[in-house]
């Protein structure tokens, strides 16, 4: 029998997988010893498993490992470090046969501390659940299209009461296809046959209708504006379907290459900002080496790097003059330290490490342009206040005696 595509993606590891995986790799190794810090015991759910290792068809040789595998290896090394107090345990999920059939035979030596389930997740959502009780939980969902994850099916994991953080990758060939089936007002074309389920899928998907909009609008229509529809639906499941649940979120763009179209969109939401860092420096180091890739062997050795150091500065010098505009516009023209903080690393995301925006801020307290409550040196406090320097008032500049408050009154 052929290999569906659901089957095939696991017999070569393209040019973009990767990216991914090394996320997971790194992501997989601090996730618990950030969260294991306050909890005992931590639970990664891998709801679209897959085979768990990409494998040579024609020599069976093993290429890479696969989500399930890289979690299940962490969660293996994690516990037996921290065990029996601590531990991490991974859930995964596969629907198709033999891809499951696959992951059970590459997640084996790692029992106990692996489960597998077969068949759609959604189906398996309230034992999940129940599983995992209060315990912090890390849901990665990975389906090769979104159709196969309705909103509704995966709200309980979402809306659950235990901390949850979120790593989705997200296709959107689906949604392109889909919303060509869709009539200029919206609608489900009744020429194509599957566009009334299709359509009604992608609602469930959506939580709504209104990445209908977004498919029929004509000012976003055709290839050349490919990637802006995409930014646009991103935006539409963050706000429709995460929600306001997380206080700390992001989604970025996967490329293959520096520049190069987007392959798909890695979406982070968690409750914390250790790990929301954490991902915002994973999509820094990909960028990296993205950039090293675009340059041949042969390139004068340091060009790289004085690009790169040269690019950091323009983004820091870009950082300081928002900041000051920005607390410009604020009452008093002040705002805590870790307010800024957020700011600037929500709009530098995935463009500078996260201790870049603290660096520019102390850069403007000492060179005057910004002031601190505490001293110069004093180590980074989110709620300390930083403000613009006071205008000089015309008394002060004239020398004018300043009358104390009580007196005057
Ligand atoms: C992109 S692959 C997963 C790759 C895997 N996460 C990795 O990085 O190694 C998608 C897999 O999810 C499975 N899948 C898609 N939707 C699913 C669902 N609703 N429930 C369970 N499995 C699903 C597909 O059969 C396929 O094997």
């Amino acid at each position: 029998m052929g290999r569906n595509r659901d089957e095939a993606q696991f017999d070569e590891y393209r040019d973009w997988q990767w990216i991914k995986h090394l996320i997971l790799t790194d992501y997989a190794y601090l996730w618990p010893r950030i969260l294991g810090t306050a909890y005992g015991h931590l639970v990664a759910v891998d709801a679209c498993a897959g085979a768990g290792t990409y494998t040579n068809p024609d020599t069976g040789e093993e290429i890479a490992e696969g989500s399930a595998r890289i979690l299940a290896r962490h969660a293996q090394l994690y516990t037996s470090e921290r065990g029996p107090n601590k531990t991490m345990r991974v859930i995964c999920c596969e629907k198709n046969r033999r891809n499951y059939e696959s992951l059970v035979q590459a997640v084996a030596s790692f029992e106990p501390h692996v489960r597998t389930l077969h068949g759609n997740f959604a189906r398996h959502v309230p034992e999940i659940v129940e599983a995992l009780g209060d315990s912090p939980a890390l849901i990665l969902l990975d389906p090769i299209g979104v159709a196969t994850i309705p909103a509704d099916l995966w709200r309980p994991l979402l809306e659950r009461k235990g901390k949850t953080d979120l790593l989705i990758v997200l296709h959107m060939a689906g949604v392109h296809r889909t919303g060509g089936w869709l009539t200029p007002a919206g609608v489900p074309n009744p020429r194509i046959a599957p566009a009334q389920r299709g359509v009604m899928t992608m609602d469930r998907v959506f939580n709504g209708r209104d990445w209908r909009e977004i498919a029929v609008e004509p000012e976003l229509a055709g290839e050349d504006h490919r990637e802006e529809r995409e930014r646009r639906y991103m935006k539409l499941f963050f706000e429709n379907v995460i929600g306001s649940r997380h206080r700390w979120k992001c989604y970025c763009p996967v490329r293959s290459r520096y520049g190069g179209p987007v392959k798909y969109w890695l979406l982070h939401a968690s409750d914390d900002r250790k790990p929301y860092q954490l991902m915002n420096d994973e999509v820094v180091k990909v960028n990296e080496i993205l950039f090293r890739r675009e340059y041949p062997e042969g390139t004068i050795e340091g060009f790289v790097d004085a690009e790169l150091a040269a690019q950091l500065t323009r983004a820091e010098a870009e950082m300081a003059e928002e900041v000051l505009d920005y607390l410009g516009t604020v009452p008093g023209g002040t705002l805590p330290e870790g307010v800024i903080e957020e700011l600037l690393l929500s709009r530098y995301f995935g463009r500078v490490k996260s201790n870049v925006p603290w660096r520019v801020i102390k850069g403007l307290c000492k060179d005057d342009r910004l002031v601190r409550e505490k001293t110069k040196n004093a180590a980074a406090d989110p709620h300390e206040m930083i403000s613009l320097p006071k205008a000089p008032t015309p008394e002060t500049t004239e020398g004018a005696k300043v009358v104390p408050i009580r007196r005057a009154a």
